[in-house]
């Protein structure tokens, strides 16, 4: 590709950054804690729901330890309504390693974050970036967007290992301020979804995100909400939630371990 579109790309992305960039509370005062439980929320929920939750999150877990500590039961409370609860159940348990195996803190090398629950290759690396800084190549949905639009102007089925060089290219031209540098691509990636069709179904990796209404997932969220607010039997759930697929989404959460099942009595961990 030439040169001069990757130049181009970068000085749109800034201009663009300089004049529109988000606050949000993560990225105001960088607390690698915050970090982390920004990162998890985000994966598959947008920037401002997640606002409201993390806002709450952190208020009820201000700290690693305080998160670690908790029950699962308590932490999928708060984690409620933002969807995909596994992720809840994740952050918890990598907490639990983070205070128990590395004194509390965050590890900076990707290939260790890797190595934890729920996260994978590019929330680890965004933790690295986001946390401390390093100057790391990852590609998640904003990043996808910009170089698709930019980079591959009318090809299909374009691969992230189409992309990664390019990525690559950028965070070299931009050493010593990758956290800003991707900060500016989330923004710009969220502001180009507004403006064009999404790019990101050129690309081979396209998934749409599936419909909650009348899904499983919802079932799931109704059981789980119920057996949160207070232990129930299957007979009592059966009165809250008429919907036939009840019994298997019980199961569903009893093997996901986000409830359980103690002498007949459904309830949280
Ligand atoms: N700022 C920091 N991380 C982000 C993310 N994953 N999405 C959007 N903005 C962010």
């Amino acid at each position: 590709m030439a040169k001069n579109t990757i130049v181009e790309l970068q000085q749109t992305v800034w201009k663009y950054y300089q004049e529109h960039r988000r606050a949000m509370k993560w990225r105001d005062t960088i607390h690698p804690y915050w970090v982390l439980v920004s990162e998890i929320m985000l994966q598959q929920t947008q920037v401002s729901r997640v606002q409201i939750k993390f806002e709450e999150f952190i208020n009820v877990f201000p700290t690693m330890e305080s998160l670690a500590e908790a029950s699962l039961g308590d932490v999928l409370r708060v984690w409620q309504g933002m969807g995909y609860n596994r992720r809840g159940k994740f952050l918890w348990q990598t907490a639990q390693i983070i205070v128990s195996e590395h004194k509390g803190q965050i590890p900076q090398d990707p290939n260790i974050l890797v190595t934890f629950p729920g996260i994978g290759p590019a929330t680890a690396a965004s933790i690295g970036c986001y946390a401390y800084n390093l100057p790391v190549m990852f590609i998640e949905t904003n990043v996808r967007r910009v170089f698709i639009h930019h980079c591959f102007a009318d090809g299909r089925d374009i691969s992230d290992q189409d992309l990664a060089p390019l990525v690559q290219e950028t965070v070299d031209m931009n050493r010593e301020n990758p956290r800003e540098w991707y900060y500016a691509l989330m923004d710009y990636g969220t502001y180009l979804k507004t403006i064009v069709p999404n790019p990101n179904r050129r690309s081979k990796h396209y998934t749409r995100q599936s419909q909650f209404e009348g899904s499983n997932r919802q079932v799931r969220a109704w059981i789980l909400r119920f057996v949160l607010e207070t232990p129930r039997t299957r007979l009592e759930l059966a009165e809250l939630i008429s919907d036939e697929r009840r019994d298997e989404n019980i199961q569903a959460l009893i093997h996901e371990g986000l409830i359980e099942e103690v002498e007949g009595v459904l309830r949280g961990r």
